[in-house]
């Protein structure tokens, strides 16, 4: 049988690492958001299964919303933002907490944050899965973080390499050989 898992240099989250750090978040945005229903806002498609997982274990109500943006081709970021989908609803007036996958140069996030704050939110939370900050060319930073990720190319939970490996269910490092062949 063809497995991804061949492809995996090393695993640096299992399953259970990271549901253990989204309960702890859980309780943290629950705590922060109490009375404010937010907009919860997720940028597709990386952020699938930490959108799923993390909605779950918030306790006070909250309105779904998603975007697509794409700045990325292959294992470096091609420095282009494009927005493929809009949002469904208004943001103005409303606390917006933006879920993503990883925060890395900023750009992805920098240009969403500007543009939600420029239709009027009233304020603008970032709550990144994961953190690259030696990957950072942006002055930004998340409001929450589940977990600082090394300088190196992670895939699972989520994260892809050109479309793949997006449905594994930890994250690892992928095999130099997988993306210089
Ligand atoms: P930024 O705009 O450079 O901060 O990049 C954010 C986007 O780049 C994320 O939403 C991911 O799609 C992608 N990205 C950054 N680092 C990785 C990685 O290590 N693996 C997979 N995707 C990544
Ligand atoms: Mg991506």
């Amino acid at each position: 049988m063809q497995t991804m898992n061949n492809d995996i240099e090393t695993v640096l989250f299992s399953e259970a690492d990271l549901q253990k750090r989204i309960d702890e978040l859980g309780v943290e945005l629950s705590r922060d958001y109490d009375g404010k229903n937010p907009l919860v806002i997720g940028i597709l498609k990386g952020v699938v299964p930490f959108y799923a997982a993390m909605t779950l274990r918030i306790t006070v109500p909250i309105q779904e919303d998603f975007m697509s943006i794409s700045s990325y081709v292959g294992t470096h970021t091609t420095g282009r933002i494009l927005l493929r989908k809009d949002l469904d609803g208004d943001v103005r007036g409303r606390h917006v907490l933006i879920l993503e996958d990883v925060l890395d140069s900023g750009t992805t996030l920098t240009a969403v944050k500007q543009n939600l704050l420029e239709r009027g939110a009233a304020s603008v939370k970032i709550c990144t899965l994961f953190d690259k900050p030696s990957g950072r060319k942006m002055d930004i930073s998340a409001d929450y973080v589940g977990f600082l990720a090394p300088d190196a190319f992670i895939v699972g939970f989520g994260l892809d390499y050109n479309e793949k490996y997006r449905n594994l269910p930890y994250v690892g490092v992928l095999k130099k050989e997988v993306y210089t062949k």
